[in-house]
């Protein structure tokens, strides 16, 4: 299996290490548009080979598409990263072009691959690479839920002092400070209702911590991070490439789903081999299905913004 990493920068080449060390694909090409740089991740990247134990050929080109060719999947990281202070949705502009013109590129050379956007604000984004395709809304998906719900997780297990293993959750919504939604009564420790375990004002506080959870990194790291970013893409890959089929939030496009239209927007899916296979419309309760009308709303004015780009 092939897949092409488009942006070669922290998000990038770490979803291309974990997509090698766990032996996910066969085969990975990392493209940027700055010369050289790619070539010097993959290169960089290559020589752990034989420590780490993979055999994944990568590739590293600058702004050759052609070298793209024939990938399964392609994850569009391009785009420029949040600095302290700035919210995913201040990168609209710039990213909005490289976007579109990265995913018309990518689709000249590989007309049947899935497309993976990471770029922010991401649910915006893939909104735009739909619309900019016009691919079936299988092959568009964006990450982001998997990311949150990872942060979620990890709150949790350090509210609960329990391994972040051991703990079920899952966040939807938009992909931003104010839009996402931690589930938390749906949320479990081996099965248990975190509620069993943690007070309401504890679970209100990690539920607090995951929402600004990228924000609290980006003013620690002076750009936004990329371990958990990395990783959580290389999840989604791995279960489209070896059709896993797992169950895992992203933003595709609502069709009467959670009572919304026209909008990519986070909600549980089964990814595998065609790319997003359901959509699980679950239950929300009342005050879950208002978060996440609101949350719509927000996202739905982020797209207006872009509509001049579209
Ligand atoms: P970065 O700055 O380290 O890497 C971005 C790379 O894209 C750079 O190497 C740059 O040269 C390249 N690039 C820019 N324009 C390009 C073009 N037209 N074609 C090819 N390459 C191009 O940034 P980082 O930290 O990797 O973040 C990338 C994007 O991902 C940002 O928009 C960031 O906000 C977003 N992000 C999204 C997350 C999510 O959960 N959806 C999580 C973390 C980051
Ligand atoms: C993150 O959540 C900024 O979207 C990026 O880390």
């Amino acid at each position: 299996m092939k897949v092409t990493i488009v942006g070669a920068g922290n998000v990038g080449a770490s979803c291309a290490e974990y997509i090698a060390i766990k032996r996910i694909a066969s085969e990975v090409v990392l493209l940027d548009i700055k010369e050289g740089f790619a070539e010097g991740k993959a290169l960089d990247l290559t020589q752990t080979a034989t420590t780490l134990g993979f055999n994944t050929k990568i590739t590293g080109v600058t702004n050759d598409y052609s070298q793209t060719a024939g990938s399964d999947v392609v994850v569009i990281t391009s785009g420029i990263p949040r600095k302290p202070g700035m919210t995913r949705e201040e990168l609209i502009g710039i990213n909005a072009g490289i976007v579109k013109s990265v995913a018309e590129s990518v689709l000249a050379h590989s007309p049947d691959t899935i497309i993976v956007v990471v770029s922010n604000p991401m649910d915006t984004m893939t909104y735009l690479a739909l619309k900019a395709t016009g691919l079936p809304k299988n092959r568009i998906i964006g990450m982001g839920g998997a990311l949150d719900s990872s942060r979620f997780k990890t709150y949790l297990s350090k509210a609960l002092d329990k391994p972040a293993n051991d703990i079920q959750g899952m966040v939807i919504g938009g992909h931003g400070d104010t839009t996402m939604i931690p589930l938390t009564r749906l949320a479990s420790y081996n099965g248990t209702p975190v509620s069993q375990h943690l007070s309401s004002s504890e679970l209100e506080e990690v539920a607090a911590a995951t929402m600004v959870g990228g924000a609290t990194l980006t003013k620690l790291l002076g750009t936004s991070a990329w371990y958990a970013p990395g990783a959580s893409v290389a999840y989604l890959v791995d279960s489209i490439v070896n059709d896993q089929k797992r169950m895992i939030p992203c933003s595709v496009l609502l069709e009467g789903e959670y009572g919304e239209n026209d909008i990519c927007i986070g909600v549980p899916c089964i990814l595998g081999k065609n790319g997003v296979e359901e959509i699980l419309d679950i239950h929300l309760d009342e005050s879950e299905q208002e978060k996440f009308k609101k949350s719509a709303q927000a996202v739905r004015a982020m797209n207006d913004a872009l509509a001049s780009n579209l």
